[in-house]
């Protein structure tokens, strides 16, 4: 599953002895390991083309549709009345979804492209929905949530445990912390095709289609 069009890199993840898990996401061109910070992440989210936002809405586009959403809102059951926060909530679709089933919704967003089309939306639906424009690491006290969704932002962040940390301590006791991610498995698949692309042709043989590639 692709993470959005603005979004090519590679993804390593580590499961220690201790059970701690260690995970990092390089973009695959242009910034190396080193500087690839919180920061610089955002400022990539922040070139974001509006009409790719407005094209995702209004559910997310075909991954969502099919993958995610069933399964967000199965794991929160009912959720009228509830207070949800989006913790990375991107152009707003899945803030504004809660928001149509009953929520009380806050979303944070730090990427200016992104925050501003989120924004635009509420004001044309007025749906109630808040949106707090800032970086999950420096996450400022928001109240507390009756459940926090991390929806493909946790591996978008460099320094990604002050976030998650951040979402955890938004939570009422109890409240419910949803994550989703894509499998490692998925991440690079594209440089892989392209890679096996230019082995076919250096062999004089047309690149194959539909080859399992990720290897
Ligand atoms: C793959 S998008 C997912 C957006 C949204 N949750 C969705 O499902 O459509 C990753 C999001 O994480 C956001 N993000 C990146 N770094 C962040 C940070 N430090 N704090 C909060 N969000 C961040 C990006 O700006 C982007 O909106």
């Amino acid at each position: 599953m692709g993470v959005a069009a603005a979004w090519t890199g590679q993804a390593t993840f580590a499961l220690s002895s201790n059970g701690t898990l260690r995970a990092s996401l390089v973009p695959s061109s242009g910034v190396d390991g080193a500087s690839w910070t919180n920061e610089a992440a955002i400022a990539r989210w922040s070139a974001t083309p509006r009409e790719f936002l407005a094209s995702l809405d209004p559910d997310g586009g075909f991954a969502k549709r099919y993958l995610i959403n069933p399964t967000v809102f199965r794991l929160l059951g009912d959720i009228d009345g509830k207070r949800i926060l989006d913790a990375g909530c991107g152009q707003g679709y899945l803030s504004r979804l809660l928001a149509e089933r009953g929520a009380t919704v806050v979303g944070v967003e730090p990427a200016k492209s992104l925050f501003d089309y989120a924004l635009e939306r509420e004001l044309e639906l007025g749906q109630g929905i808040r949106y707090v424009q800032a970086d999950l690491a420096t996450l400022p006290d928001l109240g507390r949530f009756d459940a926090v969704i991390a929806s493909m932002v946790l591996c978008a962040i460099p320094n990604w445990p002050p976030a998650m940390r951040a979402c955890v301590e938004a939570l009422v006791a109890g409240g419910l912390f949803i994550v989703t991610l894509n499998h490692p498995c998925f991440e690079g698949l594209a440089d892989g095709c392209s890679r096996a692309g230019r082995q076919d042709r250096r062999r004089g043989r047309a690149p194959a289609r539909g080859r399992n590639v990720a290897t």
